[in-house]
Formats: structure tokens, C-alpha cells, sequence
């Protein structure tokens, strides 16, 4: 029983029987990542950047059996953004293998198709049977990161200080908790620009981000939305007042002991001044005493990111497991998958 399912207006008892069964599937799956809580997590689900449209779908043993309070067998999403399909896409441990992950793939690709959509991506988890079921269907891993881990009882907080006190003359370093504030929005969205020109990773760009002032406002106020509290650190060129640096950690209120390391990029000119590592240092001091309950922070890394994936083990950081966006081409996708749409 797959049908379309609407968390903002979902009764609660549906929203946490999807939250037991993406719980069930965190711990086969990332059996040492924290479960997920109910805290803002129909926000979470509901809530995207203007523009954008989030289709849910879920998986029942039966009709009703989400109201009953019963674990939902299955639950996919896609956000519908630009001409690509973001699919998310997860089943019941207990589910798996007898076709529901298809049928819910199914559905997704039949919106997607049907609303002109060009191509579906899809974050692949390495170590979990995601790869082998995408690929079935035709998807192809377009990118792959790493994740890393980093875990704040083994920090160095002396050595951590050292390393966020040294960087070059002519920059300083600030701490803007919720985002940056408005007068620096042109010139943080200018770096996030520059440094966006200057790579061709192929990255398919699933994660937020946001290359312009307006984007980013939307961008804040959509994090803030979904409960995941941004903060920022920012390196400042001094004579210039523009922004050299920066670095962005959410902390999810669903997740609140693991935190994500999103963006850190150092503008070209201002590199080899220590920047990078500098920001990074103090991002974790501040984390230490603005979130006391975070106890690991995550971040991803493209492999042929060789100066980050440096100050990150520098910092403490250790790799944790492969993570890929796969990607496929959604009339391939409705052929493979006899969609029907009759
Ligand atoms: C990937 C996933 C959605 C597949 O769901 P599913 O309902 O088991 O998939 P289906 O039964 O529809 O499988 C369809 C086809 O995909 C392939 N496939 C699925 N799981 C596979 C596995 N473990 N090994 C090999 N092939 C697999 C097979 O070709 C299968 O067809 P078959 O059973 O006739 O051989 C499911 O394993 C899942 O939810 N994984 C979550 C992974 C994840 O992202 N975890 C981290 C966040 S919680």
C-alpha cells in the first residue's frame, strides 16, 4: 500500500511512525550514528526553500496502519528543485526485498516524469544495499565524498587554540551564531561565489547553498525553518572588509549530538595564510560552549580535496565511510521501471 502523504498536515502519530522506522533503519544501517528525535521533525519534512516542493509517499502494511501508531513499511520523498528530482528514500529494515523500495521509487519517478523533470539524484550511504538497488534501476554515481567524523572527546583544546590563533596579519576571525548578519550578506555570498567558480567537482549540488544575498536569506530562514541552527565563522579580510573564509555547522534539533559541517571554503587569494584551519579551530570552540550536548560533528569531503581533508585530520577528524550522489535520467528511469501512467 504505497500512498501520497502530506506531513503538514499529517496526524502526529504519523509523523512518528515514520521517524520509528527511519530509527530502525539508521541502526542496521549507521549503526553508531545517534537516533533521530521528534523535536521539529515534521518542520523537517515539511518546510523547503521558496520555490521548491517537497511530494512525500509512505508504505503501510495496510490502510491506517501509520495512525495506528504501527512503524510505516517504507517512505520516500522527493524535492522537486531546478529541473532535478532529490530523492530520499527508505525502508523498514524488516521490509526489505519484496519490492516496496521499487514501488516507492516508482511513484517518485512518476511525479518527476509527469511534472517534466529531467533528472533524479539521490545520496547513496556506502556500506548500506542503497548502491546495489539505485544501480538496479540505471542510476549512476556521478560524485563521491567521504564523510568524516569528529569527536569532541578527543580533542586537543590546547593544540585546537593554537591552531585557531594562528592565522596571518591583516585578517580577523568572527562568530555569527543563527547565520551571518545582514550587513556581510554581499560579501559572504560573494566568496561562496568565487570559490563555486573556481571549482568543476561536478557536484550535483543536493545540499543547500546559496551564491546570492537573496538565496541566502531564503536559505536561513529555510534551515531555521526545518530546526537546524546554523552557525558561522567567518574569516575578514581587514583592509578590504571582505569575507577570505568561512565555515557553516548546523546542529539539527533532531540530531542534537551530532552536528553537520557544511561549506568551508577559503576565497583563492587569501589562501595559505592558515585560514582554513583557523576557522575550523574556533567553529569548535564555539560549538563547545554554544551546544554543550553536541558530541560529534560530521563533515563530507570530495577525495581530491586534498588541503581540506589535511586540516580536517589535523583537527581530529577521522573517515568514516563513503558517501555518492547518484544520478539517472528520469524518462530512463520510467522506462526501466514501467511506470504507468494510465
Ligand atoms: C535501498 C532500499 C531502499 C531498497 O529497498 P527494498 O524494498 O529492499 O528494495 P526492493 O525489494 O524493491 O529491491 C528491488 C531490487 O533492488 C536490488 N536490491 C535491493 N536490495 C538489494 C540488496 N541488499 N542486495 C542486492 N540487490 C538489492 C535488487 O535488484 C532488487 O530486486 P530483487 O529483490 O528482485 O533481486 C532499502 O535497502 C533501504 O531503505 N535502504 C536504506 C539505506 C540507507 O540509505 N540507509 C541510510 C539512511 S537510514
Amino acid at each position: 500500500m504505497v500512498r501520497e502523504w502530506d506531513p503538514r498536515t499529517a496526524p502526529s502519530v504519523e509523523i512518528e511512525s515514520v521517524l520509528a522506522t527511519l530509527n530502525a533503519a539508521v541502526s542496521v544501517d549507521l549503526p553508531d550514528d545517534p537516533p533521530w528525535r521528534g523535536e521539529s521533525f515534521r518542520e523537517y519534512l515539511s518546510v523547503t526553500m521558496p520555490g521548491e516542493r517537497r511530494v512525500c509517499w509512505l508504505a503501510e502494511s495496510s490502510p491506517g496502519a501509520a495512525a495506528r501508531g504501527e512503524p510505516v513499511l517504507g517512505q520516500a520523498n522527493v524535492l522537486l528543485l531546478g529541473d532535478i528530482g532529490v530523492l530520499d528514500l527508505v525502508v523498514h529494515p524488516k521490509a526489505r526485498r519484496a519490492g516496496l523500495g521499487r514501488e516507492l521509487l516508482g511513484a517518485a519517478v512518476r511525479r518527476a516524469f509527469g511534472e517534466g523533470f529531467r533528472s533524479m539524484g539521490v545520496e547513496v550511504v556506502g556500506d548500506t544495499p542503497a548502491a546495489r538497488f539505485y544501480e538496479r534501476y540505471g542510476f549512476r554515481c556521478a560524485f563521491v565524498e567521504i564523510r568524516n567524523v569528529l569527536k569532541m572527546s578527543t580533542v586537543d583544546w590546547q593544540r585546537l587554540g593554537e591552531m585557531a590563533g594562528g592565522v596571518g596579519a591583516g585578517y580577523r576571525v568572527e562568530f555569527y551564531p543563527g547565520g551571518p548578519p545582514e550587513d556581510l550578506f554581499e560579501a559572504y555570498a560573494e566568496a561562496k561565489e568565487i570559490v563555486r567558480e573556481s571549482y568543476e567537482l561536478g557536484d550535483l549540488e543536493l545540499r543547500p547553498s546559496s551564491y546570492d544575498p537573496d538565496r541566502l536569506r531564503d536559505s536561513l530562514a529555510t534551515l531555521h525553518g526545518r530546526g537546524l541552527k546554523p552557525y558561522i565563522v567567518l574569516g575578514v579580510h581587514e583592509s578590504t572588509g571582505k569575507v577570505a573564509g568561512l565555515t557553516e555547522v548546523v546542529v539539527p534539533a533532531q540530531r542534537p549530538t551530532r552536528a553537520d559541517q557544511y561549506d568551508t571554503v577559503v576565497v583563492p587569494k587569501h589562501r595559505g595564510y592558515g585560514l582554513g584551519r583557523a576557522i575550523k579551530a574556533r567553529m569548535l570552540f564555539e560549538l563547545r560552549s554554544a551546544e554543550p550536548r553536541v558530541t560529534e560533528v560530521q563533515t563530507w569531503n570530495a577525495y581530491e580535496n586534498e588541503p581540506m581533508l589535511k586540516v580536517n585530520s589535523e583537527l581530529g577528524f577521522e573517515p568514516d565511510r563513503q558517501w555518492s550522489e547518484y544520478e539517472a535520467d528520469v524518462a530512463d528511469l520510467a522506462r526501466r521501471l514501467q511506470v504507468n501512467f494510465g
